[in-house]
């Protein structure tokens, strides 16, 4: 297939798929890539400075048809799913205006990827998925649409393959409710990546769905497929019985998942997603999707090597980008600030340290304070400490951190999370190196009465965890600089 000249638009590039599709195109010969995004910050430097970045939203109409301008192709690579009950109803409006923003601008090719599964059986969210589909490719003479459908797709950091993993890591027996029996193609995510890419060169004349996956087998061969590559031994035992609900808990508590996207998944999985075409032979021959084996292996290579270019929870998942305008913490009221004198310590290796909190290091001091606060976020149906971070020694813009987000950090300077815990209020932590000490500040901005109350109860706690933290975070300096470990770069890219 030949490579052809064009200019490209891509949206979701902070996602999942599109941030990993954006690393791929960028090595392709005579492409324009720019990226649509709702916040350029999120884009890692090595990235912005190898694309146009337009800065928008879907339902800005302006600025759609500022990005559209001179497009050859235009992916659509977004969803709402997790911004609220009115989801299905912003998936669509956001789908006509892309549409009509590419009539408008004279694109000549629409690139969607959705999910597999048949209207008749398919969980709310796959329909939103299906209707978001019809509603891109439903101007055929004017826009010609080829709309990808992928099943579970298997990758480092998908929702899918994190949620195999953890169960099967940490339950040595695992009940298995009814829907584990239900057949899907999964797929990995390179070759997801791969359809999506080739896409721009296929020589396809009219829109096209184009379903792809592997080999069909149950989530039940899945678990133990993946227990066996990461060599565990694994009982699975069948409890029909275990309704929706008590199945969503129970992925809620034992997986990074929280409970809404952990039931919608499971809301997917009762109906079979089955490749209904064979498009992808069709147009795509030269693509021959990896095992699910092969798939698993690929990823545990890749978290092994610190190596995950895109996580789950990358993307904000909610109305508005979430790093944006969340830097600011002048709006809290109530604050827990303490001072530690950094000595003779350098602060590239202060910083380093205090990059390095939270996942598998854990965070430092009363670690089984923080545990307890990520079983009680759990329970509330928050994210827990079960998110982990992307990989263990930098951090970047956007990286979820256990139950924060990083939404601010400049090297030897400051990093602020933003917690994403269920807690009446709005708190922040941050750290911030001055001259010759570290500045640790925990601010809170209550919600009422109840937020005020909740504060109160918890600065007893406060004094144990962020004391601790503070000067553990300097220990673990002083160790780096003993070992002369202070060369790793604490910013990932
Ligand atoms: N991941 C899977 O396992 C999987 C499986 C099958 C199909 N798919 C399909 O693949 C597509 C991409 O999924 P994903 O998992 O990559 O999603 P994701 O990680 O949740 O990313 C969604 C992206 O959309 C952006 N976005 C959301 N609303 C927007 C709006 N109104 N305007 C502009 N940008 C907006 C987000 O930006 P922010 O960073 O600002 O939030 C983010 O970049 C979806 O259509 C999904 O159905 C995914």
């Amino acid at each position: 297939m030949t490579q052809r000249a064009q200019t490209v638009l891509l949206t979701g590039a902070t996602g999942y798929i599109g941030s990993r599709l954006n690393e791929h195109l960028l090595s392709r010969t005579g492409t324009t890539l720019r990226v649509f995004v709702r916040n350029r910050r999120k884009l890692r430097d090595s990235i912005r400075e190898q694309v146009e970045v337009a800065e928008g939203d879907t339902f800005d109409l302006k600025a759609l048809s500022q990005a559209l301008q001179g497009v050859d192709t235009a992916y659509y690579l977004i969803h709402s799913m997790r911004a609220g009950k009115d989801y299905e109803d912003r998936d669509r409006r956001s789908a006509e205006n892309f549409r009509d923003a590419c009539i408008q601008a004279g694109v000549k090719r629409l690139v969607y990827l959705g999910g597999l599964g048949v209207k008749a059986t398919a969980s709310r969210h796959l329909l939103s998925r299906i209707e978001t589909g019809e509603i891109l490719s439903a101007r055929p003479k004017q826009l010609q649409t080829i709309w990808f459908r992928a099943g579970v797709i298997i990758g480092s950091g998908s929702a899918s393959f994190e949620i195999i993993r953890n169960l099967v890591q940490k339950l040595p027996l695992v009940i298995t409710p009814k829907w584990v029996g239900t057949l899907t193609q999964p797929i990995a995510v390179d070759d997801v990546v791969s359809y999506l890419s080739q896409a721009l060169d296929a020589e396809i004349q009219d829109s096209v769905m184009v379903d792809i996956g592997s080999r069909a087998m149950s989530f039940r061969e899945m678990l133990l497929k993946a227990a066996r590559l990461m060599g565990l031994k694994r009982v699975l035992i069948p409890v029909p019985l275990l309704s929706p609900r008590l199945s969503s808990y129970w992925l809620t508590l034992f997986t990074p998942v929280p409970y809404q996207m952990a039931a919608a998944l499971i809301e997917g999985l009762k109906s079979e997603t089955i490749v209904q075409n064979n498009q992808a032979q069709t147009c795509f021959p030269q693509i021959s999707p990896v095992s699910y084996e092969q798939a698993v292996q690929t990823a545990l290579i890749e978290l092994e090597n610190d190596a995950v270019l895109s996580r789950w929870c990358d993307s904000s998942g909610g109305q508005v980008c979430d790093i944006k305008d969340q830097a600011d913490t002048t709006a809290a009221v109530l604050r827990d600030r303490r001072e530690f004198p950094l000595d003779s310590l350098s602060r590239e290796t202060v910083f380093q340290s205090l990059t390095s909190l939270g996942g598998e290091s854990g965070w430092f001091a009363y670690n089984i304070l923080w545990q307890l606060r990520g079983v009680i976020d759990k329970l509330l149906g928050g994210y827990g400490l079960n998110r982990g971070r992307r990989e263990n020694k930098a951090l970047r813009l956007g990286d979820a951190l256990d139950f924060w987000k990083v939404v601010d950090i400049k090297p030897q300077k400051r990093l602020l999370l933003l917690a994403q815990m269920k807690v009446p209020g709005k708190a922040w932590l941050e750290f911030d190196l001055q001259e010759d000490t570290l500045v640790q500040t925990a601010h809170f901005h209550p919600r009422g009465l109840l937020g005020r109350l909740y504060w109160y109860a918890v600065l007893p706690l406060h004094l144990f965890v962020f004391g601790g933290l503070g000067r553990k975070i300097l220990k673990q300096a002083a160790a780096l600089e003993r070992q002369g470990l202070a060369s790793h770069p604490p910013i990932g890219d």
